[in-house]
């Protein structure tokens, strides 16, 4: 898009009802619970644990994962970095209108690298983003191989392969981090818990 289209544009974001808005008739405070770690960490059965547990507690949420959206609306993009960071740009962009509307996201990407979470904590606003590193090591991630991919990997048959043959950088300060070969999922929808539901319970 050239300058003179950008200078067209004009937003009009001030003009529609606000997130508090939103949240005030659902009750509650929308975050985004950002999921990452390896291919095979858990994110995903933690993911919908969290979702299932919040949703039974009267709270709405929208879970974003990585292989239903590569099925969708970035099945044009690869793992090369510069795809990646366009595939997390674009979820964070879906996150934040759903966190608009104050639905309480919950994204299960394994988000390798800090410069593509941070871009996704930029573009949702800091202050309601929640990193949770899935600290799962690539050892068990690689033994459970429960998509067949690590095994793939080490034989040559993918490229860029997180973990394999491409980089994993772990969050430097997450706000919690779990380690699925040490705890069960319900345990860690327990502490997931205890971390969220004062923030985004606004009934309590
Ligand atoms: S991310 O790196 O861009 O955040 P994302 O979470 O969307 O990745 O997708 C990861 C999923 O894609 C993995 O769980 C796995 O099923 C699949 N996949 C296919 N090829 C690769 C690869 N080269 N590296 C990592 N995951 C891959």
């Amino acid at each position: 898009m050239d300058q003179l289209d950008k200078n067209s544009l004009k937003p009009v974001f001030d003009k529609m009802l606000s997130k508090e808005e939103k949240e005030w008739l659902l009750k509650q405070h929308s975050v985004m619970i950002w999921l990452t770690g390896l291919s095979g960490s858990g994110k995903s059965t933690i993911a919908i644990a969290l979702e299932k547990e919040l949703h039974s507690r009267g709270l709405l949420c929208c879970m974003l994962d990585g292989d239903n959206i590569r099925s969708g609306i970035n099945k044009n993009l690869d793992f090369t970095t510069d795809d990646r960071i366009e595939n997390i740009r674009r979820i964070a962009e879906v996150a934040k209108l759903f966190m608009n509307i104050g639905v309480i996201t919950i994204a299960a990407f394994i988000s390798p690298e800090i410069v593509m979470r941070e871009l996704a904590a930029s573009i949702v606003g800091k202050d309601d983003f929640l990193e949770i590193y899935i600290s799962t090591p690539l050892e068990v991630c690689e033994k459970r191989d429960v998509k067949g991919l690590y095994s793939k990997a080490r034989k040559g048959k993918i490229d860029d392969f997180t973990g394999i043959t491409a980089p994993y950088e772990p969050p430097l300060n997450p706000d919690l981090t779990i380690d699925t070969s040490d705890i069960t999922v319900e345990e860690a929808v327990g502490r997931l818990l205890e971390l969220v539901l004062p923030k985004i319970d606004t009934r309590r």
